[in-house]
């Protein structure tokens, strides 16, 4: 595991900002839904692009990655807009996110071994509060024949069916499969097969 969070550092050293400095175009499509004032905590958040977008929306939003190197640029990028994101850097293999705690949880591109992915999706649900909010958006096996980003690795792929099972008893206000041009740095570039859900924990 350390040597995969040093793989991270080491990409995030390597680049300027690998996925760029706008917002993920699905975060910005359904962050309208999301109650005003609410607590964020964004999963695998990188170098801050999605954070600074919602703290910029008047969101109170926390930062979760197990990257020093991003969440130093992050934390710098934040102070320069005069924004205050709390950053949480820790592996989420060993982080408890709280129960009832949040209202959105956003997981943009965050792609786990789905052994831990199934025990992180069981957390986030804990985690939000009763009529809680989850936007995700990610790649599906699809994406192994395009080769413009995300891992070469099926397991770590998520699907809508994966999804409809591992968000059961929520309400899918989006749950769809798609294929769209990611432009986000250099790091996603290009036509791309994604999953995107934006959904809600019952009351
Ligand atoms: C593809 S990047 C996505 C970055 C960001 N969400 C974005 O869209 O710009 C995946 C992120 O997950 C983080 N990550 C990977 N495994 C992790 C783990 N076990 N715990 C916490 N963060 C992790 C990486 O450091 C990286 O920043």
């Amino acid at each position: 595991m350390v040597a995969k969070i040093e793989k991270w550092d080491q990409k995030y050293s390597e680049h300027e900002f690998l996925y760029g400095k706008s917002e993920n175009d699905f975060l910005r499509e359904v962050s309208a839904f999301f109650p005003e004032q609410a607590e964020i905590l964004s999963l695998g958040e990188g170098e801050g692009r999605n954070s600074i977008y919602l703290a910029k929306q008047g969101f109170k939003v926390t930062a979760l990655d197990s990257s020093k190197v991003a969440l130093q640029k992050l934390s710098k990028w934040a102070g320069t807009e005069s924004l205050k994101i709390e950053c949480w850097q820790t592996n989420i293999e060993q982080v408890d996110l709280g129960i009832e705690k949040w209202d959105v949880i956003v997981s943009i591109w965050f792609h786990l071994p789905s052994q831990l992915r199934k025990k992180v999706h069981e957390q986030v649900i804990s985690a939000l509060k009763p009529g809680g909010w989850i936007a995700l958006e990610a790649y599906t096996p699809d994406q192994l024949a395009y080769k413009t980003g995300g891992p070469q690795d099926q397991d770590m792929l998520l699907t809508k069916d994966i999804l409809m099972k591992e968000f059961f008893d929520f309400e899918f206000i989006i749950l769809r499969e798609t294929i769209r041009n990611v432009q986000e740095g250099t790091g996603h570039k290009g036509e791309s097969a994604t999953v995107q859900l934006l959904g809600r924990k019952p009351f």
